[in-house]
């Protein structure tokens, strides 16, 4: 699973499906057990040698949610790649021992490399990809639209809506990936605001004027951006890749959410951020019922977890259960 694009509206109705009924077996647990006992034989290697929090303990949790043992490298300087072994022998190397691999790493495209090379291996273990440099974050898309859908579940569903999205999007992996996802919903609009020097990259931009079914906005002006959301997913300024673009930094003050903002925003959106978060989400907002970001991080467990339910063929199992 290695971009957003790889999801079809039909895929995504189907893992979402999947996730609601994840959660709903987990409530008890007779219904924990089960699940539990599915990938009881199975094991999983989390390469994470980039920082993470959520993305990692999500699946994490979502491995052992269905009984798998998991594996860890946080750090490249804690394994062989130290002692001069190449990325690919390291991950032919996990291959062995595994039977899924998940990564995150900040070099672009290293999962999609990855894969390639293990399908000309005698065990081309699935790969997901858990943020590739400053290229896709397709398994926060998941969540992300997941979120969305369930919000907009009593008014309208997600068809229709416009999001808004704001921070650095010239390095932010999570818009871009949000993007794309959203082109299997119909007459989206999404309002893209940052300063100009931050806006989404030129091969990103002639990319989403292909898509038929997104009609997009680039603007600086976010007060007009907010005032017009159904949601707004805020992002923080992506400064570890400065060396990569020599950008240095933004007023991220002009493009933050304050409290006193909220006035502008509609009284049925739906705030989001994929976090971390810094300044430009205001903490006092946390109480406001459109804040959703927690529950956004909290279903990046239940789709992570359907997700590998769907890698492992156990849809039928699951959606048969009877509790
Ligand atoms: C995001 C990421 O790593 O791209 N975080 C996450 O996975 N939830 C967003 C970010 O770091 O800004």
């Amino acid at each position: 699973m290695i971009e957003a694009s790889q999801f079809q509206r039909a895929h995504l109705d189907k893992l979402f499906l999947l996730a609601n009924k994840i959660r709903f077996i987990c409530k008890n647990k007779e219904g924990s057990l089960f699940l539990s006992s599915l990938l009881a034989h199975r094991n999983a290697m989390l390469y994470f040698t980039q920082p993470s929090t959520r993305t990692f303990l999500s699946f994490q949790t979502a491995c052992h949610l269905l009984g798998m043992r998991t594996s860890e490298i946080r750090s490249s300087e804690l394994s062989s790649e130290k002692k001069g072994e190449s990325l690919f022998d390291s991950i032919r190397t996990f291959s062995s021992y595994v039977d899924l691999i998940v990564m995150r790493s900040p070099v672009a495209n290293l999962s999609k490399n990855a894969a390639k090379l293990l399908d000309n291996t005698p065990r081309p273990v699935p790969i997901i990809n858990g943020g590739s440099g400053p290229d896709e974050h397709p398994t926060q898309a998941l969540l992300d639209v997941y979120t969305l859908q369930r919000c907009f579940e009593l008014n309208g569903g997600l068809d229709g809506k416009t999001i808004c999205m704001v921070g650095d999007l010239k390095r932010g992996r999570t818009i871009r990936s949000l993007a794309l996802m959203l082109a299997s919903f119909r007459d989206i609009t999404i309002f893209f605001i940052s300063p100009k020097e931050f806006g989404i990259t030129d091969e990103f931009r002639r990319l989403l004027m292909s898509k038929e079914n997104i009609n997009f906005i680039e603007s600086e002006d976010f007060v007009a951006g907010i005032k017009c959301a159904d949601a707004i997913y805020m992002t923080r300024l992506q400064d570890e890749y400065d060396d990569l673009f020599h950008l240095g930094s933004y007023d991220t003050e002009r493009y933050s959410l304050k409290y006193d903002d909220l006035k502008y925003v509609k009284n049925n959106a739906v705030i989001l951020h994929p976090m971390p978060r810094r300044s430009e989400l205001d903490v006092a907002i946390d109480s406001d019922s459109r804040a959703q970001y927690w529950r956004q991080e909290r279903n990046g467990m239940w789709i992570r977890t359907a997700l590998i339910a769907t890698i492992f063929h156990l849809e039928k199992d699951i959606l048969g259960y009877n509790s």
